[in-house]
């Protein structure tokens, strides 16, 4: 097995990029935060690529957490450069101009939920475990889980996961909104294939006008937001994809998006 930290395939206009180390249950170094930040720079400026699944090698964990080996020996100032490392990945990702699918294929813990959190949509096995157990190391999250957790699904689900710091399973994690879709593991690759084949198959520009409309619209006021939409609606209106889209609809076809 190759020691990169990440794998990266095509399946069509689909890019699968794994977080590849599974004897470490996946932790996030920083190499592996680095090697996670070049990956999707590169992703968001390959035309090619129109939507991407991000998931964890081996049979057991999406991402079990930072690196609490590398963590152990860091200095106050270490940390918190540990801390913005991370952030600013997971902020690109959040703000990719396509699609981005976490596959939860096993635990997502500490800096794992916080990766799948930043994704725009997730899907979780139904043997999944996720949490913000950093509690239990004398620590909190630091890659942005205080703060997205609390976006995602309130205060009373954040204060307790970051609190109590006990896995919750992928059923309990689809209740609180933390995850989009839950499905049986032996399924996990093809169902999230083909959720990404569908999001791959739409208009893009479109996609990533909702993108930033609701990243947009998540940290700010309304009045503030639906302005942002208008000018986004507005601007689909000089995209050919919106004239395809609405002409094949009126036409009774299939439309054919382009990305222009
Ligand atoms: N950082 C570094 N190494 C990690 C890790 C992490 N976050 N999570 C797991 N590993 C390593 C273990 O140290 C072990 O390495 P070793 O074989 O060299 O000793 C290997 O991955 C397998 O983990 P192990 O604990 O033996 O597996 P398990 O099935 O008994 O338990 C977990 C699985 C997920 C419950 C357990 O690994 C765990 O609690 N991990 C830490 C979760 C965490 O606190 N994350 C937040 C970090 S901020």
């Amino acid at each position: 097995m190759s020691d990169s930290p990440l794998l990266s395939r095509r399946e069509g206009d689909v890019l699968v990029i794994t977080v590849n180390r599974p004897d470490k249950l996946n932790a996030l170094n920083a190499a592996t935060l680095d090697a996670l930040d070049a990956a999707f720079a590169e992703a968001a400026g390959d035309d090619g690529v129109r939507a991407v699944i991000l998931t964890g090698a081996g049979p057991k964990a999406f991402v079990a957490g930072a690196d609490i080996a590398e963590m152990n020996t860091l200095s106050p100032v270490q940390g918190r450069d540990f801390s913005l490392r991370g952030q600013r990945m997971m902020r690109r990702v959040e703000k990719m101009p396509k699609p981005v699918i976490a596959m939860i294929n096993g635990f997502a813990l500490g800096g794992g939920l916080e990766l799948a959190m930043c994704c725009h949509l997730r899907i979780a096995a139904d043997t999944a475990k996720v949490g913000q157990p950093e509690i239990n190391l004398g620590l909190i999250p630091g890659f942005g889980g205080t703060q997205r957790l609390l976006r995602l699904a309130g205060r009373a689900a954040t204060l307790e996961l970051c609190m109590v710091g006990a896995p919750i399973d992928a059923t309990r994690a689809a209740a609180l909104g933390i995850v989009n879709r839950v499905v049986a593991a032996a399924e996990l690759e093809a169902e999230t294939l083909k959720l990404a084949t569908q999001l791959a198959g739409a208009a893009p520009l479109a996609l990533r006008g909702v993108i930033d409309c609701v990243n947009v619209g998540g940290e700010c006021g309304i009045e503030e937001g639906l302005e942002y939409e208008t000018a986004q609606f507005g601007l689909m209106f000089s995209t050919d994809d919106m004239r395809e889209g609405t002409t094949a609809f009126l036409e009774r076809r299939k439309p054919a998006f382009k990305g222009s």
